[in-house]
């Protein structure tokens, strides 16, 4: 039922890798999730194509490439059809975007921890409320820690973190970790699940993170459902 979209202006956030991960992750706990992939650079849209040429089959639904104009119809077909709707979207604002959160339970906003990445995360925050203005109701939304270190944080995370809770935004309780085995889900076309320890150091780290961040994201949207 709800639709997620993850959005940054900021190319390179992780916003694909996050909806990436919480299509799989969300999938694999047995709920139905279409993932519509507005990202020009199509990487979801291109997984799947692998899978379909390797004679796979995908656990979850990917409608690629949708049109600005048919984009708040299918996001209604769709969270009608399946538990879960993921929008990827595209770097820049755009009139996609706008759409995209008009029409979603949950904004996810993934950054980086460096301060380049948190100023334009506050960007990200500012285009949300100012839809959320011109809607004349609140759009959910959590940032995200992206390509978070798993073992230390460092003092300039500290202080972005800081920062955010100084003012007052909501930052999900747990980050997607930088890991290896977020890069080569796309490399090797395949699920966390599908992934080898062979092939794939820390991979249980991963699985571990990726399905810690999914129950903070169902937690998230049942929060805001119920508000
Ligand atoms: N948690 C992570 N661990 C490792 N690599 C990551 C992680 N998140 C993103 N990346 C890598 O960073 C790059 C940008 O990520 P991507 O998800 O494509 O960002 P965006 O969709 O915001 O442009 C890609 O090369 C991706 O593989
Ligand atoms: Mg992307």
């Amino acid at each position: 039922m709800p639709a997620i979209s993850v959005a940054n202006p900021k190319g390179g956030a992780g916003k694909t890798t996050l909806a990436f991960v919480l299509a799989c992750e969300l999938a694999r706990s047995g709920a139905s999730v279409a993932v519509i992939d507005a990202d020009p650079n199509a990487i979801i849209a291109g997984w799947g194509r692998k899978r379909v040429e390797q004679g796979r089959a995908s656990p979850f639904e990917i409608i690629a490439g949708p049109k600005e104009s048919e984009l708040v119809r299918l996001i209604d077909q769709y969270t009608t059809s399946h538990d879960f709707v993921l929008i990827d979207l595209e770097g820049t604002a755009s009139r996609m975007t706008s759409r995209a959160f008009a029409r979603s339970h949950l904004v996810l906003i993934p950054f980086n921890l460096s301060p380049i990445d948190a100023e334009l995360a506050a960007n990200a925050v500012a285009l949300i409320q100012e839809e959320a203005e011109a809607l004349g109701r609140q759009i959910p939304f959590r940032l995200v820690r992206s390509r978070d270190n798993a073992a230390i944080q460092t003092k300039t995370a500290k202080r972005i973190i800081g920062a955010i809770e100084e003012a007052e935004l909501p930052l999900l309780s747990v980050g997607l970790v930088e890991r290896a085995a977020y890069r080569d889900i796309f490399d090797f076309a395949a699920t966390l699940e599908e992934l080898e320890e062979g092939t794939t150091s820390g991979l249980s780290t991963a699985r571990k993170n990726a399905y810690e961040v999914a129950r903070a994201v169902i937690e998230a949207v049942q929060t805001e459902m119920a508000a």
